[in-house]
């Protein structure tokens, strides 16, 4: 696999410059990703917390195509309101392509009129390598932020990712505060993270160069806190607990897990991006509370009472050596030759993340009246209860 320099990487073109940045009321609003699991979130909660009409790039045949497949999103994940219709735009274009792939028309035309961008459409996928994902990721962000200065400048909220800081640099250091960037030391692992690392990187460039930016870094984005609806189901905790489920086995581990629900995420970066006082920072969003393992296996076990199914614990040597003898005994479960792969990847979950430290965002947060659910044994059974209904656990493919 050839080496990524980062650094170099992230060389935002020459020719994309801004204007001085004049504010205007929110009336048309740029979204990515909207036919993905945050991305429906933060379309709804645009159209619910703002005024504003909300143009979405969608992967499509047609623009038409696209209007429907944001809707069947919308209804899957239990949030299409139907007078919401005449706000939604919903544009055919691929993030990978110049313009998007829209008519210079277009392009033009959302230049002029759109007052605010929020990026946050990417490919996410744990072992595609970098050059695969650079078109959408990296590309798709330059052409973000050349949108950003077509007529009037307008400001852009990037959604990044936790992983951006799972480099050496700060797992040796041990700690994480708000204002900290990510760096290039040169060990930042896996494609995925080294795209979203390069985006940020051209956002950062993008600013010096007088674009109002902010940028958002969730960590694993989890089922919504009242619904279960979860569409992150490749996540490796959810398969963790879908293979234990299926194991009736669950490994001994010595680490903390921390993951946020998704309406939690797009309330946040919809009530921050309005705060004039939050353009130009990085906002990591993570649960304030992370779990001990051994809370997490105690909340499961109790679960397994109500929802039928028993668990018991295992040192991860031998829960390892359970997994690995329903595999040669022909298990076909691919949840089982997932964990197998996950668990010999060297960034996995046992790898130790940063403490992190945030007071001044959930200072903002707790005025803005944000709170992040709690990870307990009320919000595991609201997740069960969705695998459940959705057959996921038992499901034997991907
Ligand atoms: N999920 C997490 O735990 C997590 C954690 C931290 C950060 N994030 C970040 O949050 C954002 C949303 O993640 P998600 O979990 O909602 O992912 P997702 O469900 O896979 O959604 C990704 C969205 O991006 C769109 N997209 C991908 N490639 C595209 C392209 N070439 N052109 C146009 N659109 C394209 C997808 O469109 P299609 O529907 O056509 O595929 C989809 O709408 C991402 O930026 C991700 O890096 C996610």
């Amino acid at each position: 696999m050839p080496t990524i320099n980062l650094t170099e990487e992230a060389t935002l073109a020459a020719d994309i410059c801004f204007k001085p940045y004049e504010p205007t009321a929110l009336k048309q609003v740029f979204l990515t990703g909207a036919s993905g699991f945050l991305g429906a979130f933060l379309l709804a909660e645009l159209l619910e917390k703002t005024q504003a009409e909300v143009h979405c790039l969608v992967r499509a045949d047609d623009d038409i195509h696209a209007a429907k497949r944001l809707q069947t999103c919308l209804e899957r994940y239990q949030l299409w309101q139907a007078d919401w219709q005449n706000r939604i735009h919903a544009w055919a274009g691929d993030l990978a392509e110049a313009q998007f792939g829209l008519s210079n028309a277009t392009w033009q035309y959302l230049g002029k009129h759109i007052d605010s961008i929020y990026h946050n459409g990417a490919i996410i996928h744990n072992f595609f390598p970098y050059t695969r994902l650079k078109a959408a990721n990296v590309t798709g962000t330059e052409t973000v932020l050349r949108l950003a200065a077509v007529d009037k400048t307008k400001p852009v909220h990037f959604v990044s990712s936790m992983a951006v800081f799972f480099s050496q640099h700060y797992l040796q250091q041990g700690k994480l505060d708000e204002y900290d960037l990510p760096v290039d030391d040169g060990t930042l692992k896996g494609g995925y993270k080294q795209s979203k690392w390069v985006a940020e990187a051209l956002i950062r460039q993008a600013q010096a160069r007088g674009l109002p930016a902010s940028i958002y870094r969730p960590v694993r984005i989890l089922g919504h806190s009242q619904t279960g609806v979860n569409a992150n189901l490749k996540d490796a905790l959810c398969q963790l607990v879908k293979g234990c489920i299926n194991l009736g086995q669950f490994p001994d581990l010595d680490v903390r897990i921390n993951l946020v629900p998704v309406d939690f995420v797009a309330r946040a970066i919809v009530a921050l991006s309005m705060q004039p006082k939050a353009l130009g920072r990085g906002f990591n969003l993570y649960n304030p509370e992370s779990t001990q393992w051994p809370d997490f296996y105690q909340d499961l076990q109790q679960l397994g009472t109500e929802m039928d199914y028993r668990l018991e614990q295992l040192g991860f040597d031998d829960w390892l050596a359970a997994l690995q003898a329903k595999i040669d005994a022909g298990d076909k479960r691919q949840v089982y030759t997932f964990l197998r792969l996950f668990f010999r990847s060297p960034n996995n979950l046992l790898m130790k993340k940063p403490a992190l430290h945030s007071p001044d965002m959930w200072q903002l947060l707790q005025e803005l009246n944000i709170i992040c659910p709690e990870v307990d044994v009320a919000l595991w059974r609201t997740y069960l209860r969705y695998f459940q209904a959705i057959d996921y656990l038992t499901d034997v493919g991907d």
